[in-house]
């Protein structure tokens, strides 16, 4: 069962709380997450654990970061498997709002960025990053933590955190963790939860076509096209899959490269069945 926690629900009550653990002189880590939480979620959760006196965990399936037609509503959710996870590995508050706590009825302020979402995920989910941003931004104006976490394998969304945080002035530290993976390579997502058997099959290509990439590099293959579809010929060998985009790019601008000379990381996005999954990897020249 592990130890007790606090839910608390209202933005007013986390709020107080922060300001009452900052008055004591306590250091406050937070893990913001949309639940269904995996050991991706947990290892951030461990790393919390170990930075600061007080580790928040938020649950929030946050609708403004899904487009028309996307999973919002299918978006898997199971609060008393989370709250039991977030229990053990020692969180002491869960921050747990509805919607309509987050955003009332009036809501009409967002964050966006000028460039960084103009790349990768954020050109097939336009409002993506506009919603992930603000929310983001809330979570830290709610919780106030001295240090946030979140996970490498939404590469983009992390670098767009940290630019907000520097643009904006935020006095919070963002730390990211490593992609967690299955034994067989895949990357831990809650969208995992929606593959039948064969697509879960089919779904390692992203990895195995990541460290194809890898290989080729080793080997000398520098010329970002040409490892971008000999990625691609892979991952449509699998059945199922569609691909929305596989890029090489500059890890801080995101912009695309043409050749390896340079650390890059490829990232890409891949439709197995319905179902879209991301992953990345950093990849150096000889
Ligand atoms: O990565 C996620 O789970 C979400 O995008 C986040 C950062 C919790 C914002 O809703």
């Amino acid at each position: 069962m592990g130890v007790p926690i606090d839910i608390i629900p209202l933005k007013t009550e986390m709020q107080a709380r922060s300001n009452h653990l900052k008055n004591q002189g306590k250091t406050i880590a937070c893990v913001p997450t949309m639940g269904y939480l995996h050991e991706g979620h947990l290892s951030l959760m461990r790393m919390a654990r170990s930075m600061a006196d007080t580790l928040v965990v938020s649950i929030f399936v946050n609708p403004t970061q899904f487009g028309p037609g996307e999973d919002l509503g299918a978006y898997p959710r199971d609060f008393e498997r989370d709250q039991s996870l977030c229990r053990k590995v020692g969180a002491d508050i869960l921050f747990y709002p509805s919607a309509t706590e987050m955003y009332g009825s009036r809501f009409q302020t967002f964050i966006s960025l000028e460039q960084l979402p103009f790349h990768l995920c954020g050109i097939s989910r336009p409002v993506h990053f506009r919603g992930v941003a603000t929310i983001v931004t809330k979570l830290f104006n709610i919780i106030k933590p001295h240090t946030a976490l979140f996970g490498q394998k939404d590469y983009q969304q992390v670098r767009i955190i940290r630019q907000l945080v520097q643009d904006l002035d935020l006095d919070i530290q963002i730390i990211s963790g490593p992609t967690v993976r299955e034994s067989d390579g895949l990357a831990m997502s809650s969208r995992n939860a929606y593959l039948s058997t064969s697509q879960r099959l089919s779904a390692l290509t992203l990895y195995q076509a990541l460290c194809q990439t890898r290989n080729h590099l080793e080997n000398g293959l520098t010329d970002a096209k040409t490892l971008i579809q000999s990625a691609a010929s892979l991952i449509l060998s699998f059945p199922e899959t569609t691909i929305d985009y596989i890029a090489i790019c500059d890890p801080d601008t995101l912009e695309e490269i043409q050749t390896i000379d340079r650390p890059a990381v490829m990232a890409l996005a891949v439709k197995v069945g319905k179902t879209r999954l991301i992953d990345n990897m950093m990849l150096s020249p000889q």
